[in-house]
């Protein structure tokens, strides 16, 4: 059976929302195919290049955002304040690693979630789960909860705002070098990170200033003024996806690219090899990534990239390990050591968040910021014992002073998590708590570098 953008409706599917109206369905898709691509093909080769750059250790992925973005929630302020974050924790992961930073917003089409139940109970009335506001409402009732196709159009209308917003903020100046104490969020100013930040952003001040004495500057040299920044999402809602496939007329490259974002990754619940979704994926241009969960086995995995990058290119494929802190060591080594020896050329990253979800005692879904620390720390120990490069982290984050997340410096406890806790689905990580991890990273990084550099002087 030959691919094309519609080829994975022949094959099983899981997590599809279960349409009442079925030409309905058909109008909207139709809607959609007719819309212009939010990304371009060139756009697309460019974060491929970068990641290839990765893959060969080169350079580092930071790639995060909401775990499900929201109608609700949707404003400039809001995007600015994540965009802010992102800036901060690039920088730091830029001095700790010596390296440039390959920047991935789970943003700008982020909408469908996977559940691990199609029904959830309240109060015993028992109703659909609540599938991303790409399917259906988050209120606990019964209209709210039906999927509505026409969703797929909204969201397709906030993305693009989104990323209209997000390219003015890249290239329009508030990415520029010159701006990085404008970087920091009101609301962490007196923490121990805020600290660590003002003294690097000054570092960089001086360095700045002695580069202008040379000549250089954010007017002579665009990397100082501008940076890239690109969209990511779950290809969860296949139709969306299919709709928005299309043959590039302006590069060389032929074949198809989703014009939806310029990355789309697997979710662990639908990476079965014979799936839709692994179908679909299989024949886009885009990189890709596949999240990689504690029951991914090594025969499956060769065989799912061996499907999902036949030509070994580097930059195509992103394994994004999200195992859990306590089992990262025990769970990811087989997989590493699989992926070596089969000799794929991949882009290893850690989502340190989703194998770290727990209930606490008040009745919330949190993970302990000490958890997500823990499970990176593991996927650089790992990588460490291979002889692998540990290429980028993938997290859940908001530049919003929110409660969701246990631990940090300045300590959200059980006790406050109810304070200010809006996620529409996972709990995500604020900016003072973003700004710990990509500290830490910075410090795993640099220690990296510089057992490489004895090694290199001892051999
Ligand atoms: C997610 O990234 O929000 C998600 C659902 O992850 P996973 O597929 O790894 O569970
Ligand atoms: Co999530």
């Amino acid at each position: 059976m030959s691919w094309n953008p519609s080829s994975w409706r022949d094959y099983p599917i899981l997590q599809v929302p279960d349409y009442p109206d079925k030409d309905a369905v058909k109008a909207v898709e139709e809607g959609l195919s007719k819309k212009p691509p939010l990304v371009f093909a060139g756009e697309v080769q460019r974060l491929r290049e970068q990641l290839g750059r990765v893959a060969n250790g080169e350079a580092f992925l930071l790639q995060g955002g909401d775990c499900a973005e929201s109608f609700a929630e949707f404003s400039a302020n809001n995007i600015r304040d994540s965009f802010k974050v992102f800036l901060q924790m690039a920088v730091v992961l830029t001095f700790g690693a010596s390296m440039p930073i390959v920047k991935v917003g789970r943003m700008a089409g982020q909408f469908a979630k996977p559940r691990s139940s199609d029904m959830e109970t309240v109060g015993g009335i028992e109703l659909p789960s609540y599938r991303g506001d790409m399917v259906n409402g988050i209120e606990f009732d019964k209209a709210s909860r039906i999927p509505d196709p026409h969703r797929l159009l909204q969201v397709y209308e906030q993305s693009a705002s989104t990323l209209n917003l997000l390219r003015a903020f890249s290239s329009g100046g508030m990415a520029d070098l010159n701006q990085v104490h404008k970087w920091t969020t009101d609301y962490i100013t007196d923490t121990k990170q805020a600290e660590r930040f003002e003294a690097l952003a000054s570092r960089i001040d001086e360095s700045l200033a002695f580069m202008e004495a040379c000549g250089i500057n954010s007017k002579t040299a665009s990397p100082m003024a501008e940076t890239d920044f690109f969209t990511s999402h779950e290809a969860l809602l296949l139709n969306y996806e299919e709709n928005l496939t299309r043959q590039d007329t302006i590069t060389d490259e032929k074949g198809w690219f989703t014009t939806s974002a310029h990355m789309v990754w697997i979710g662990d619940r639908t990476r079965q090899f014979d799936g839709a979704h692994v179908e679909y994926m299989s024949g886009i241009k885009n990189p890709i990534g596949l999240k990689c969960g504690p029951s991914m086995d090594t025969d499956d995995l060769r065989r799912l990239i061996d499907k999902l990058n036949p030509d070994n290119i580097p930059g195509r494929l992103t394994l994004i390990a999200r195992m859990g802190a306590d089992i990262v060591t025990e769970k990811l080594p087989p997989l590493v050591k699989a992926v070596k020896e089969h000799g794929a050329n991949v882009v290893w990253c850690s989502d340190p968040m989703h194998g770290n979800t727990v209930k606490a005692s008040t009745g919330y879904k949190t993970r302990r910021v000490d958890d997500v620390m823990k499970e990176v720390s593991g996927f650089f120990d790992v990588h460490d014992a291979f002889g692998t490069y540990p290429g980028g982290v993938h997290f859940e984050m908001t530049g919003q002073n929110v409660t969701e997340c246990l631990g940090g410096v300045v300590e959200v406890t059980e006790a406050s998590l109810g304070d200010r806790y809006h996620t529409h689905c996972d709990p995500r990580l604020n900016a003072a708590q973003s700004l710990e991890l990509s500290f830490l990273i910075a410090d795993l990084m640099k220690k990296r570098r510089d057992s490489q550099k004895q090694f290199s002087k001892a051999g």
